[in-house]
């Protein structure tokens, strides 16, 4: 979407928008508009909107209101990403191409434009990129946004929302396309391609290095899959030289058939965003690298197809992992957490990071827990994890603590080796998370957060359609500039 600034209204205006605060529309309206408004129930509460027409020197024009709710609410800025993406719901394939904001006429700071603007985008997002025949009148329309009488620093404003909507755009997208589309070589690729000129540096293990480094529990998910697995690590160095590193990990399982272990059919087309996690990670280092974020911070993702093959590992396998723990293979479909445990070892080998925050879409059970309003975070540090939820709460990626204690883990010990990779029935999400733990090495303040339930929606949310949500990008960048930049 291309935004621009304007000083003054242009002639040809298709739609012209205006944010009102609640119970605050203003008294120099046309009648039309204010008792229209009035008799259409609209009181400017976050995320109505009322449209109406209007004429002004001889033209008629089409004029929308969003409502930003109550002046002084605490969530103002959230409140004002309603507004913003309530006009993209509406206006996205509407017919009209471009809107036009009066933001002298609202009560917007820069810091409120920046944030309707990012709700304005992020609703207008949608992927149309597979089809061939849709019809003209249900293509996406809205291509432009005119910003009139904007306020001072409204650039930088707008710079930075548009740095997070590229990392959450590009996340939407890997989590959408297909496995025959996105397979750890091609998730790499297109990752190579949207870093170019970013500044983050790229490290890419294949199957052979991988090999060399003793990750036999990666490389177990992949043994049924005739795709190669990757590990992309992705650096991004914008703080104070020498100073150690936050790592982010992901899981990307590009497509989880669940092995031998197979899934049922119903339902398995989902299983193209098991790299949910992965994919959240990804948009959020390019998200802090177009913004130029003031901190060191890693991206490292292990890329698997989980697939049934004469090769497949079996359940009951023992495979080493790269920190040398053997484990168990009990079920090859509890596939995500021995992709996690060598890349997390991998990354604090390798990096020594202060902390440690992994995000997968790990469980079946976070969803039976928590459906799809939190995502779950498990943790061995206190301040981690309320930071991790307070950045969470603040841009709508929400979480909720789940307890990790030594009962849990017990629960995970196996008979033939180290650990075996599923436990009972009950507490599905914990024991996957304790598996987790027991590759966290130093005490190191570390972070689990089982997404299952938060990377795709079957009806649209505050600033997403159905599909995919690119939950966890601004979890991640407001993690970041809130304990790292300041
Ligand atoms: N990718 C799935 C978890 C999942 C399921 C994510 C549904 C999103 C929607 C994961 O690899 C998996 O299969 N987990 C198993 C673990 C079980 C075998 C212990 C599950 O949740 O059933
Ligand atoms: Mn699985
Ligand atoms: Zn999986």
């Amino acid at each position: 979407m291309n935004i621009t600034f304007a000083d003054t209204l242009p002639d040809d205006i298709s739609l012209l928008t205006q944010v009102v605060d609640h119970g605050a529309i203003p008294g120099d309206l046309e009648r039309t508009v204010s008792e229209g408004a009035a008799a259409a129930r609209f009181r400017g509460g976050a995320g109505q909107v009322f449209e109406s027409f209007v004429e002004r020197d001889g033209k008629v024009v089409r004029l929308a209101l969003a409502g930003a709710g109550k002046a002084d609410a605490a969530d103002r800025l959230g409140n004002l990403e309603k507004a913003g993406s309530a006009l993209g719901a509406k206006y996205f394939a509407s017919g009209v191409d471009t809107l036009v904001l009066d933001a002298g006429g609202s009560p917007i700071d820069a810091a409120g434009l920046g944030a309707l603007l990012l709700g304005l985008r992020l609703r207008s997002w949608r992927y149309d990129e597979h089809r061939t025949t849709m019809k003209k009148d249900q293509k996406r329309s809205l291509v432009k946004v005119v910003v009139v009488g904007a306020p001072e620093g409204s650039d930088a404003a707008l710079a930075d929302a548009a740095a997070v909507a590229d990392g959450v755009e590009f996340t939407r997208m890997l989590v959408t396309e297909p496995a025959n589309k996105v397979y750890p070589v091609s998730f790499v690729e297109k990752a190579q391609a949207a870093f170019e000129g970013t500044g983050v540096e790229l490290t890419i293990l294949d199957d052979n290095d991988m090999e060399k480094l003793g990750m036999g529990a990666l490389l177990g998910v992949g043994r049924g899959s005739e795709r190669e697995s990757r590990l992309l690590a992705m650096r991004w160095n914008g703080g104070d030289a020498g100073e150690r590193p936050t790592v982010f990990v992901g899981k990307g399982v590009t497509f989880d058939t669940g092995g031998i272990s197979m899934k049922p059919a119903a339902g398995m087309e989902d299983m193209k965003w098991d790299m949910g996690g992965s994919g959240a990670v990804t948009g959020a280092m390019l998200a802090m690298a177009k913004r130029k974020a003031k901190a060191n911070v890693i991206g490292v993702v292990g890329l698997v197809e989980n697939m049934p093959d004469g090769r497949a590992q079996l359940p009951g396998d023992v495979v080493t992992s790269m920190s040398g723990q053997t484990i168990e293979v009990i079920n090859t479909d509890a596939e995500g957490r021995l992709v996690l445990c060598d890349a997390l070892h991998w990354a604090q080998k390798e990096y020594d990071p202060v902390a440690i925050v992994d995000f997968a879409t790990l469980t079946g059970a976070m969803i039976i827990a928590l459906g799809s309003e939190h995502g779950g975070v498990f943790s061995n540090d206190d301040e981690l994890a309320g930071k991790l939820l307070a950045a969470g709460k603040s841009v709508g990626d929400k979480l909720w603590r789940f307890p990790l204690t030594p009962e849990y883990d017990k629960l995970i010990d196996s008979p033939i080796a180290d650990i075996k990779n599923v436990g009972p029935r009950g507490a599905g999400s914990i024991t996957a998370a304790q598996f987790l733990q027991r590759f966290i090495t130093d005490d190191r303040p570390w972070a689990h957060c089982d997404i299952a339930g938060m990377v795709w929606a079957d009806k649209p949310g505050r600033t997403w359609g159905k599909g995919a949500t690119g939950y966890g990008v601004r979890l991640i960048d407001r993690y970041v500039r809130d304990t790292l930049e300041n």
